[in-house]
């Protein structure tokens, strides 16, 4: 996503028009599935959207097509959610989403300005404890990388939220460079969303079996990284996910016209029915695409 239009709203692509259907379907299960619960055990269940967005994007092929964004999907699901959190860090967007109290009036919104992590840590996650019996999907949609792993730590340890992801691979591997190790600022960026950097050492390492004599030595880069896959970087994020969550489902890879991946998008859940809704969506989802639609 790179483009905004003249209102700041943002112009998206397909592949981003994909990723609000992929929400929307598993919402309606989630949403299902916990309204059924509330006849026994649950008090509540909300939908937190901690990068909310310009609220209807227009699409990059016809910008005279609007889009409705993830908060839309949410509050059009049914059954409805008990509550609505939204969380922008920009203040033109937070002017918007507050318009969608007076388009939904019966429904219990609450906007919030501010970086997600803090708003996270600070207000949402001390609301929903584990006795409360109350539940949360969060959707986790930024531009970059912009989720802090502590973030989803303490989102994890609540045991009553569940995240839906969508990790920045582009956002990884831009940062790393082809020929040389990265600057030790690079690999605490990267730390500070993915957790742990261990990797990185491995993949810059001379691959396995690769002798070099001493002339090839001083021509040859010490440090490749043209190795590093997206399926694997995308795998690797979700490895960290099963660190803190009990159930993560595969990620599926949302690919732009040019067929190169951008983002994984999965879900980190404490529930296993949560992870097979969502790995038959995104299976459903890659047979579509396989087949060119
Ligand atoms: C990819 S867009 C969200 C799109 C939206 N989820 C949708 O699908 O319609 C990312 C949004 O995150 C906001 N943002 C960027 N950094 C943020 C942060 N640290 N905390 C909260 N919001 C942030 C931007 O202003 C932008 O509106």
């Amino acid at each position: 996503m790179s483009r905004l239009g003249n209102e700041g709203e943002d112009i998206i692509g397909r592949w981003s028009e994909e990723k609000l259907d992929l929400l929307a379907k598993y919402l309606k299960a989630y949403s299902v599935i916990m309204n059924e619960q509330k006849k026994r055990w649950l008090r509540a269940y909300y939908y937190i959207d901690a990068f909310a967005g310009s609220i209807r994007p227009r699409a990059k092929e016809d910008e005279q097509r609007y889009i409705d964004g993830s908060p839309l999907r949410a509050l059009q699901t049914e059954p409805q959610f008990d509550g609505y959190w939204f969380v922008d860090v920009s203040s033109r967007r937070v002017e918007r989403i507050q318009e969608l109290r007076e388009e939904f009036p019966d429904r219990v919104i609450d906007v919030c300005q501010g970086n997600c992590n803090e708003v996270l840590c600070n207000e949402v996650i001390p609301q929903l404890p584990y006795s409360s019996k109350q539940r949360a999907f969060v959707f986790l949609d930024p531009y970059g990388l912009q989720v802090d792993w502590e973030t989803v730590r303490e989102l994890a340890s609540t045991r009553t939220c569940d995240i839906f992801v969508n990790f920045s691979v582009m956002g990884v591997t831009r940062l790393l460079p082809r020929e040389q190790n990265p600057e030790p600022a690079v690999v605490e960026q990267i730390s500070k969303v993915m957790g742990s950097t261990d990797w990185i050492t491995q993949i810059y390492q001379e691959p396995l079996g690769v002798q070099l004599d001493m002339f090839e030595s001083s021509t040859q880069p010490t440090a490749n990284r043209n190795t590093i896959q997206a399926e694997w970087l995308a795998r690797l994020y979700t490895e960290q996910l099963r660190s803190l969550f009990q159930h993560v489902s595969k990620p599926v890879l949302m690919r732009n016209s040019t067929n190169s991946v951008l983002y994984a998008l999965c879900l980190a859940s404490h529930n296993e029915t949560a992870i097979k809704i969502t790995n038959d969506i995104f299976n459903q989802y890659e047979r579509l695409r396989n087949l060119g639609r």
